[in-house]
Formats: C-alpha cells, sequence, structure tokens
C-alpha cells in the first residue's frame, strides 16, 4: 500500500483520547514507553509532540525535544554548530496501521517540520538493540548510525 494521506497534527484535548487509545504490539512495549507518560513528558519545557493521522484517524505519535546547550555537557556530535541539541524522544506508529510506509512518511515530514520550525540541522534518535523496525525505518528516512557508546541502544543522527 502506497500512504500519501499522511500528517502532522497539533495535539490537542480531542486528539489526545485518540493518542491513549494507540496500541503497539506486544513485543514491542519494552522499546517505548506508555503514551501517558509521553503526554505528561511533553508538558516539559522544550518538548513538543505531534499526533499523525491518516485520513482524520490518529495512527501514530512523536515526541521531540530541542534545546540550545547552555551546559556544554552534550557530546559534540549530538548537537550542531550553533550547539542546538534536538532529540526525537517517542515515535509509534499504532499496530494496526504499521508495515504500511506510515512511519516512513510521517518521519521525514517530522525531520521536515522540526528543521523548519525551530532551524535545527542535526537530529538524533536511538533504538534499543532488538528493534529491527525501528532500525530500518530510521535508516530508510536519512538516519546515520553514529558511534556514540551505549549499553542497550544504537544512536543515530540525521544531518540536513
Ligand atoms: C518503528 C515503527 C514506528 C515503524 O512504523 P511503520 O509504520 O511500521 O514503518 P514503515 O511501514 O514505514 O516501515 C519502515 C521500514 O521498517 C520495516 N518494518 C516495519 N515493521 C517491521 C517489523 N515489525 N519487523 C521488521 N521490519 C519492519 C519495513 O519493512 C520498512 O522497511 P523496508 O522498506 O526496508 O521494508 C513501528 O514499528 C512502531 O511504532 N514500533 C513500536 C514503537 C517503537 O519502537 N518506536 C521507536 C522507538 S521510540
Amino acid at each position: 500500500m502506497v500512504v500519501t494521506t499522511v500528517r502532522l497534527q497539533e495535539v490537542t484535548r480531542s486528539i489526545e483520547k485518540h493518542l491513549l487509545a494507540l496500541e503497539v504490539f506486544e513485543d514491542q512495549r519494552a522499546f517505548i514507553a506508555p503514551i501517558e507518560q509521553s503526554l505528561k513528558l511533553a508538558a516539559s519545557v522544550d518538548h513538543f509532540q505531534v499526533a499523525i493521522l491518516v485520513d482524520q484517524v490518529v495512527v501514530g505519535y512523536a515526541l521531540y525535544f530541542t534545546t540550545l546547550d547552555r551546559t556544554g555537557n552534550i557530546p559534540q556530535q549530538l548537537k550542531d554548530s550553533a550547539g542546538r541539541y534536538t532529540e526525537v524522544v517517542r515515535f509509534l506508529v499504532d499496530r494496526h496501521f504499521q508495515r504500511r510506509g506510515i512511519g516512513t512518511v510521517a518521519l521525514s515530514m517530522l525531520v521536515d517540520h522540526i528543521c523548519a520550525t525551530h532551524g535545527a540541522v542535526k537530529i538524533w534518535m536511538s533504538y534499543c538493540k532488538g528493534n529491527t523496525a525501528s532500525g530500518k525505518l530510521f535508516r530508510k528516512v536519512g538516519f546515520q548510525q553514529i558511534d556514540v557508546q551505549e549499553e542497550q541502544e544504537f544512536v543515530l543522527v540525521f544531518e540536513t
């Protein structure tokens, strides 16, 4: 199936109840925090969230964090030359809608949105070893693995 109608939408109260109903497969639960937690985290400073919709149906969710490194503690590889540090913290597609290309389209749109809205030129994501779908998805969209050592995770960076 070719997906052409994906869009990102601001999370409003009415969208929130649909987000709370999103599900991942049993074996994916270890890879992503419950949506309730993400919605709470989204209220924190410098966090931003979007809903992923297909034909008016809420099918997914993304949460990202973007800030300027004021401490100087963030590894150089994860921030851009202006010191902006941007991470996609959560990204999911509901299990009923997976493997239709929605994640690929939505993540590409999210990257464009973050760059256009915040002037980010470097975005990073990580995924747990064993999360094959995420590994494929992130690479397909143009993220490249970097040599930041994390015991349980791979770290990838997208640069415009
Ligand atoms: C990762 C995720 C967002 C992918 O969404 P999706 O809409 O299924 O992605 P797409 O259909 O665009 O597929 C992207 C690629 O991943 C592959 N893929 C998707 N699900 C897969 C699976 N379960 N096993 C193996 N490969 C998979 C697709 O085949 C495609 O690669 P290809 O074009 O080389 O064939 C979805 O699996 C998910 O929500 N997982 C649980 C949450 C999670 O782990 N999030 C990431 C960490 S925050």
